[in-house]
């Protein structure tokens, strides 16, 4: 076995107590009042990288959270590859649905619970040590490296992407590595070549100046909650096709090939379904659920609210109603167009009674890398060996769309190395990270960089 990763098992207890006091730090990007976690994860970050005696180690301000950026590019003749994660994290709420609290992580049958555990401070952290794996045992670090970490992924990088724009030359690099998304199955690595875009909406039904006696004017004034359940009943039809006119218009439909390839995938419907305890699946007719969560765009409701919401009957009409819409998108929809098209069909379907109010929240490409890409395969080798499993191609459902950034400002393919598994839950209670997995990530990520030359 290598030096490096010899150390790499040889370390494996301090690594975990690294990550906790990373996962310690309760650094929400959408909550303004952890403006202070959200610096101290980024400081706890740039510190680390600094143990790595890298070129070069450094935090960048934005107007919103920072950017802690290492490089270490000694070589004319090898790949560059730009490693990217993201040490923000979604809120922990519903925190009384959690069996142990989410910024106190906590080990039980070989899973680390806590909010961040696999999305996404956990995996982008097996990049970290795996290059000190090299540093600490003296070897050189066998590639080019450039690691971004941003802090404001789960927000949508709205600063992220301006960074990039302005950076080029010192971002310039020949792949993109991140570990954010998910492997197929337990104990079955591969590598996620597609991710969908995102386009979420907000619309607001806006009746009556106030709350009103529903026995005195129900029946006689609108009621906004119907009203917004009729729109949202008319964007989809029963076949679960997307009625907003236009909307599929640039959509990507998928080759005979890659149905075919999707045909293969070892996919367990009847264990997907137990795993969610529903009786049945359902999307748009005429895909099958793999399909339809990651290769077909989807509209869904994300919020709904409005009127009384306490405990008991209060008689009300309530003067509002309100809901948020995500809308899942493929190649080559434009995020910006969709939501256009579905503010002006939301808006058409408005009765005159009252108003209606669409507004755009942050969207992103999707976006698929080329398979043919040489990243790839050495990407695949480094599971092989590490898992001691063949890899598999898929594409995901949920979004990273810096990644179709990266590609557009540095022309660069990503390779995604996830090492989580769906049964994280992230976003949820109780996320979760395998102690496993982010061993064999460290270990996978090394042998990457070791292979890489080899394959370009
Ligand atoms: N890591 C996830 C994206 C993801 C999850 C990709 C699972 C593949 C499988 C990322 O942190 C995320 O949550 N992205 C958001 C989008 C963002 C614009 C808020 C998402 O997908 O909702
Ligand atoms: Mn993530
Ligand atoms: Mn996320």
């Amino acid at each position: 076995m290598s030096k490096p990763q010899q150390y790499i098992d040889e370390h494996k207890d301090q690594f975990i107590e690294e990550l906790f006091e990373l996962l310690r730090i309760p650094s929400i990007s959408t909550d303004p009042s952890r403006k202070n976690d959200i610096q101290q994860a980024a400081g706890f970050l740039k510190d680390k990288l600094e143990e790595l005696d890298l070129n070069r180690v450094e935090v960048f301000e934005t107007p919103g959270n920072p950017i802690v950026y290492g490089e270490h590019c000694p070589y004319d003749d090898r790949p560059t590859v730009l490693i990217y994660g993201h040490y923000d994290v979604q809120p922990s709420d519903p925190d009384d649905l959690w069996d142990s609290p989410p910024f106190e992580p906590t080990i039980k049958d070989g899973l680390i619970y806590a909010r961040g555990a696999s999305d996404d401070k956990g995996q982008a952290y097996t990049h970290v040590k795996a290059l000190e794996a090299y540093v600490k045992t003296g070897q050189d670090i066998p590639v080019n490296i450039k690691l971004i970490l941003e802090g404001e992924e789960e927000i949508g990088s709205p600063n992220l992407v301006p960074f990039i724009e302005d950076h080029k030359n010192m971002l310039s690099c020949d792949m993109i590595l991140i570990s954010d998304t998910a492997m197929f199955a337990e104990d079955q690595p591969s590598i996620t070549y597609g991710l969908r875009g995102l386009a979420y909406m907000e619309i607001e039904v806006v009746g009556p100046n106030r709350d009103l006696h529903s026995g005195v004017y129900g029946g006689a004034v609108e009621n906004p909650a119907n009203v917004l359940c009729e729109i949202i009943s008319k964007l989809k039809d029963d076949n679960g096709r997307i009625q907003i006119p236009g909307f599929y218009d640039d959509v990507q439909d998928l080759t005979e090939e890659e149905r075919e390839a999707y045909k293969k995938l070892p996919f367990d419907e009847q264990a997907y379904k137990e795993s969610l305890d529903i009786d049945a699946v359902h999307g748009e007719e005429g895909y099958s659920t793999l399909e339809r969560a990651s290769a077909r765009p989807s509209l869904d409701v994300n919020g709904i609210w409005g009127g009384y919401q306490g405990e008991g009957a209060k008689t009300v009409l309530p003067s509002k109603a309100s809901a948020k819409v995500s809308m899942r998108l493929v190649p080559d929809q434009n995020p910006n167009e969709v939501a256009e098209l579905f503010k002006t069909h939301v808006e058409s379907l408005a009765p005159d009674t009252v108003k209606v109010t669409v507004s755009a929240h942050h969207g992103g490409f999707a976006s698929v890398t080329d398979l043919s890409f040489y990243g790839l395969k050495a990407g695949a080798k480094a599971f092989r060996d590490i898992y001691d499993k063949e890899v598999l191609f898929s594409r995901e459902g949920g979004s990273i769309p810096i990644v179709a950034d990266f590609k557009r400002v540095l022309g660069a393919e990503s390779i995604l190395m996830g090492f989580g598994l769906t049964s994280n839950t992230i976003h949820s209670p109780n996320e979760n990270f395998s102690l496993k997995d982010f061993h064999r990530g460290i270990k996978t990520s090394a042998r990457f960089l070791e292979l890489l030359p080899d394959f370009s």
